[in-house]
């Protein structure tokens, strides 16, 4: 079996999905379950796009030993300094170089002709490598690009120091016999890529939905990195999914005849800590960890699953990491048993996340007969969350029926201990609590989303709400969890709000999404 490596750009070309922006703190925690989770390659950021953007590079390439660090480059002098010094504390690090090479982006993007943009490509791999060995290039728009050009970039940058040649299918055009083509032909025509051991690498966006299917299109043609990130987030309709393609090659490996280094069970763990710190929802019936994957409806299917799991189940839940939905803690239960489980749920949290955790545990035991493993991994993404600190709730009062208004009470401490009280009132008792807080904390927001769930199933069920907020035309998310819906929801409302003053305080200079 081939080795295929994960390079996984959840933190960079998933984060350009809109509404997913992530804090240093946050971004340092995903990488700390990539590595985990075994991902060969983490591209942590596009350094030049902000001073936030490079400091987060550099505090993951400071800490991460087990996976290479890499950091996104334009290729102009200034963008390789920036990811070149971000990526210096690594263990083993990274540049990715891409410029585009297809006649539409040539003419109408950069206006620059054919051997420019090749001397361009040379320039910036030599400038690359004074930073490291390992050099990546990506010549953008790769899949629309004349293949003719593609041979003759693709070795210039090979033959002037590239390590590995990455061909996006940048705007989700390919089909996946044309790209997977792609590779086979290169590998073909250009002997210099055996030669000099370079890797080819696919990376696709899911516009026509083919994303995962190109990608391993491509592993079926030579590729032998693929580019994903987890849930498939990413811009526009996203990228290839991480899970998807781990499982479709493990499952699978009888025809593909290739295998990853991802330790599986960290998939679902790994997708619950992106969801719960992006605010992007799961869609229930996502292939590999939506809510539906492994739940069989049809009553043939369920008695089929019942005399043997395989006649309609071509994967184990349990390899995926899935929770068992068994009642596995209780009131009784000590902490040694509660960190147990959440080790065994597949998170890689520190201590105190853990123990802070454990105490909201022991007030959810007090109150819910049964705690489950949704349960469990709901208190543990609640910990991940790492926005708190600036707005602190306290308690609130609620009067509220169907003949009065609504009018909320609320109380906060401020990051200097002082409690902040006011009242409002408000269509509902969610919209008096948040006009209250408003009032309190001084910031405007618009609400643009409320969503709210049940975690598990019966009355005591933790509540979980989610809320949008925009703010100068950005939108920030915020996330709350309790047996009280209400306050649920006014946690959410302050976790967005203190996410917004978090990142008001490492504001940039730039935009993260620079024009290229
Ligand atoms: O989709 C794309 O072309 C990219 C490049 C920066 C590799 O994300
Ligand atoms: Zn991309």
């Amino acid at each position: 079996m081939d080795i295929v490596r994960i390079f996984d750009t959840t933190l960079r070309d998933g984060e350009q999905s809109p509404g997913a922006t992530l804090t240093q703190p946050e971004k340092l925690e995903i990488a700390r379950q990539l590595e985990s989770l075994g991902v060969d390659i983490i591209e942590a950021g596009f350094p030049v796009s902000s001073d936030g953007d490079f400091e987060s590079v550099r505090a993951i390439a400071s800490e991460i030993g087990g996976s290479t660090i890499c950091g996104l480059a334009r290729c102009h002098p200034k963008d390789i300094e920036r990811a070149g010094n971000a990526i210096k504390p690594a263990k083993s690090g990274r540049i990715h170089l891409f410029c585009a090479t297809s006649k539409i982006h040539r003419e109408h993007k950069l206006r620059k002709g054919k051997e420019e943009i090749i001397k361009l490509a040379i320039d910036s791999i030599r400038a690359a490598l004074e930073y490291t060995s390992d050099v990546e290039f990506s010549p953008e728009d790769a899949s629309r690009t004349e293949m003719e050009f593609l041979e003759e970039i693709t070795h210039a940058a090979i033959e002037a120091g590239a390590t590995t040649i990455n061909l996006p299918d940048t705007v989700g055009y390919a089909t996946p016999a044309g790209y997977g083509h792609i590779f086979a032909h290169l590998i073909e025509k250009l002997p210099i890529i055996r030669a000099r051991n370079v890797y080819l690498s696919a990376h696709c966006h899911d516009d026509l939905g083919m994303a995962v299917a190109n990608s391993l299109s491509a592993v079926q043609g030579g590729a032998r990195q693929v580019e994903c990130t987890i849930n498939g987030i990413g811009e526009r309709a996203g990228n290839a999914a991480l899970e998807e393609i781990v499982m479709a090659l493990r499952t699978r490996g009888d025809y593909f005849k290739a295998k990853t280094r991802i330790d599986a069970t960290k998939i679902y763990p790994t997708s619950r800590m992106v969801s719960s710190l992006t605010g992007l929802m799961v869609q229930r019936n996502k292939a590999i960890i939506g809510e539906n994957a492994f739940a069989h409806e049809a009553g043939i299917h369920q008695d089929g699953i019942l005399k043997y799991r395989e006649t309609y189940e071509i994967m184990d839940p349990k390899t995926i990491g899935l929770p068992t939905n068994s009642l596995v803690l209780g009131k009784h239960s000590g902490r040694h048993a509660f960190k147990d489980r959440v080790t065994q749920l597949g998170y890689a949290v520190t201590d105190e996340q853990v123990e802070a955790a454990f105490v909201k545990f022991k007030t959810l035991a007090d109150k819910k007969k049964e705690v489950f493993d949704e349960d469990i991994e709901a208190l543990v993404d609640d910990q991940l969350e790492l926005t708190r600190g600036v707005f602190e709730l306290v308690n609130y009062q609620i009067f509220t029926g169907t003949s009065t208004i609504p009018t909320a009470t609320v109380t906060l401490k401020d990051s200097a201990g002082e409690r902040l009280q006011d009242a409002s009132v408000g269509d509902g008792p969610v919209d008096a609590i948040y006009s209250a807080i408003q009032r309190l904390t001084g910031i405007k927001v618009t609400l643009t989303d409320y969503r709210i769930r049940a975690v598990t199933k019966g009355k005591e069920a933790l509540g979980e709400v989610q809320v949008e907020l925009e703010h100068s035309d950005r939108k920030i998310r915020g996330r709350g969890l309790s047996t009280d819906i209400l306050e649920a929801s006014a946690l959410a409302y302050l976790a967005a709000i203190n996410r917004l003053r978090s990142m008001a305080n490492r504001e940039n200079l730039m935009s993260p999404h620079v024009s290229v």
